[in-house]
């Protein structure tokens, strides 16, 4: 018995869980499932991934700490997930204790092998946000091409790399402010250190001969570059037990986020992590995207070679999901939320279409919606559910025959592919898998026609032949469901109920049921109706259109400022239009500095027009130089005022309660002095 320990890539905290993560996280499940449907000792691990930047500005837009936005998030994930019959040995969290304890284990063993250095460097930050930038919150000018709105690392027009500190008119995505540079210390890992060993250990037969191949290419210009690994705070994450203020960067806590929910799995079950760790007994495999191999093939390698701990026996590395051939879109639907999918459809045809495209290469992975509805109903419900459907009911009074019938043959040969079909499940060719099944199929369904048991049941001369008949179209449907189990455990599920005999082991498909009883068949998989596809996607269309004008509702607003102050008595049109309301820019703001309260604004309306206004907003805006330029309203026709200090031309329109809490209004950017604002 093998000892099996299996991670999918832990999800971002982010956001939800969309059909495209699937493809990793079913491919992952069917795996492991048949891992153990084999006999084998396996463990499914994973966690939610909660640190860094994004979660900090998630957790502000929604207006709660990123602690509570991260456990919504775990719930949200795990619903999903076990929507979708992805079942997990151990779900943790990267943000938890056993995490910490175990970065402080690798990071002592870095440190102690001397593969730490300090470097200064150069990183935008965000003032008014509080946070260096990363390279994909700035946008600005390549110093390059001169090209505009690009991104803080490279071009999208010329393809240019750089800094963000070398962006020609930065500005910070989080607060459109314009970042500064500042420098800062960060630590970094010398992997290079370890070059000898990670190219040996990428060519050893751990990873797919593509994505090895690939790999080769990062040896070709030496050194290996040194792995940024710090941030200095304040940033969402685990501070550095010797580097106070730095932060480990997310990437470095991440992959232990897979030893951390170890952790927890062996203190639920009393077992011994090392067992699993540090054992050359125990596998290890990582199912993971092609995007982040880069991290799966040297950091990660590199740190559990210099920690002592066991390599990854395998890196199963998968390509992107497109749907109908393009990338999945928000605007066209195809951006598909997990939840969004199961309002409509059931998740075991999911599994199943993927299962028929995926193989052990990293191709990308198509989702056509009309071979979707068709491989479902051809192969599935045609194919697989019929052979029951249409024998049960004939024997759930009888029960199976006492003796298995001659068949041709046909239970035999389904037996002894048992072994081909495995192969294919063990390599992670779940297209040759569902192939090799279905010609079993194939097989089955002519038998059943050809001996047509709803004819025989009209006969009562032929009550032990009908009973044979669909004895073997039972067995045979068995088997498939067997062979299936990984992919579809709700059918194999449904075919332990009918025949009173749960799928417990791969070798079950070897020896056909006889004399057992055969319970009411009850429904097992409906027909894809394509206007489910459509309704999902339509779904997902509207859901992308309003989030944007979602995000930007507060969740819920105070009723105090209403109460303080009630909505005055209504009034029509006219008595509005006679208030003439108008941009205007402030042109000079001067102290009066006898006055406790008072600016002096001179406005500017356009041309020559202009006001002077002494506005009561000294407390708010303590420095009046800080208004010189900005749009603001102003009543143009109110009567003038003379007061101690000057008269007053009008009022600058502003809300709140007065003192420290005044705030000005203005339009947004496109206004011109002069305009009337109705
Ligand atoms: O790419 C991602 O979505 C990361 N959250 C994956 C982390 S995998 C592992 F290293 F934790
Ligand atoms: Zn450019």
């Amino acid at each position: 018995m093998r000892s099996i320990l299996v991670t999918s890539a832990l999800p971002y905290a982010n956001g939800p869980i969309h059909i495209g993560h699937l493809v990793e996280y079913l491919q992952t499940d069917i795996w492991v499932r048949f891992q153990k449907l084999r006999g084998n000792r396996a463990i499914y691990i994973c966690a939610d991934d909660t640190h860094g930047t994004s979660i900090t500005i998630s957790a502000r837009a929604q207006g709660c700490s990123e602690e509570e936005f991260i456990a919504e998030m775990s719930e949200a994930h795990q619903r999903d997930f076990a929507g979708f019959d992805i079942e997990f040995d151990n779900y943790g969290s990267t943000h938890s204790q056993e995490n910490r304890a175990h970065c402080t284990t690798l990071w002592k063993a870095l440190r102690d092998a001397g593969m730490v250095v300090e470097k200064e460097i150069e990183q935008l930050f965000d003032v008014e946000a509080e946070t260096f930038l990363a390279d994909r919150f700035v946008r600005g000018t390549c110093p390059n091409c001169n090209s505009t709105n690009q991104p803080g690392d490279n071009c999208g027009n010329c393809g240019a790399t750089y800094s963000p500190a070398e962006l020609i008119d930065p500005v910070s995505t989080l607060s459109k402010s314009r970042p500064e540079i500042r420098k800062a210390v960060h630590l970094f890992v010398q992997i290079e250190q370890l070059h000898d060993f990670l190219e040996d250990w990428t060519q050893s037969g751990a990873l797919q001969t593509e994505s090895a191949n690939y790999v080769k290419n990062y040896f070709l210009h030496e050194p290996l570059q040194d792995w940024d690994i710090s941030r200095p705070g304040p940033y969402f994450g685990f501070e550095i037990p010797d580097s106070p203020g730095n932060y480990w960067y997310v990437w470095f806590d991440a992959p232990i986020g897979y030893m951390a929910s170890t952790t927890q799995w062996c203190q639920a079950n009393k077992e011994s992590f090392d067992d699993w760790w540090r054992s050359p007994d125990a596998e290890i495999h990582h199912f993971i995207g092609k995007d982040i191999q880069y991290f799966h093939t040297l950091f990660w390698p590199a740190m559990l070679k210099t920690a002592g701990f066991s390599l990854p026996t395998k890196v199963h590395i998968h390509g992107f999901l497109t749907f109908d051939g393009e990338k999945m879109s928000k605007s066209k639907g195809t951006f598909i939320r997990a939840s969004n999918y199961l309002k409509h459809l059931d998740p075991a045809y999911l599994r199943y279409y993927y299962a028929t495209k995926l193989s052990h290469k990293i191709d990308d992975l198509d989702l056509n919606r009309e071979e979707f509805a068709a491989r479902i109903n051809s192969d599935l419900v045609g194919k697989v559910v019929n052979l029951a459907s249409r024998t049960a009911k004939f024997v759930a009074g009888t029960g199976l025959s006492a003796e298995y019938p001659e068949d041709g043959g046909l239970f035999a040969e389904a037996a002894a592919q048992g072994d081909a079909i495995a192969e294919a499940y063990e390599h992670c060719d779940y297209s040759r898998a569902m192939r090799l099944i279905m010609e079993l199929a194939d097989k089955a369904n002519p038998y059943i026609e050809q001996n047509a048991p709803w004819e025989l049941r009209k006969d009562p001369a032929k009550g032990k032949q009908l009973q044979d008949v669909c004895s073997v179209g039972l067995n045979l449907f068995r088997q498939l469901a067997i062979y299936l189990a990984p992919v579809l455990p709700q059918l194999a599920k449904q075919s332990g109920d009918l025949l009173d005999a749960p799928v417990v082991s791969w070798d079950d498909a070897k020896t056909p049921l006889t004399g057992t009883a055969v319970n009411k068949f009850k429904h097992m998989m409906q027909r894809v109706d394509p206007k489910n596809i459509e309704a999902m996607i339509e779904e997902s269309r509207e859901e992308a259109s309003t989030a944007h004008r979602d995000t930007d509702v507060s969740p819920v607003d105070s009723d105090e400022a209403l109460k303080a102050e009630p909505i005055a008595p209504e009034i029509t049109i006219d008595d509005f239009a006679k208030v003439d309301l108008r941009v205007a820019r402030v042109l000079a703001a001067e102290d009066v500095p006898d006055a406790r309260k008072l600016i002096k604004l001179t406005l500017g309306l356009g041309g020559e027009e202009r006001r002077t206004v002494f506005a009561g907003i000294k407390q708010a805006y303590d420095d009046p130089k800080q208004l010189v330029g900005r749009l603001v309203v102003c009543v143009a026709n109110l009567a003038p005022r003379k007061m101690k200090f000057g008269t007053s031309e009008g009022m600058v329109v502003a809300s709140g309660p007065g003192g420290k809490e005044i705030f000005l209004l203005s339009p947004d950017s496109g206004a011109q002095p002069g305009q009337r604002v109705h």
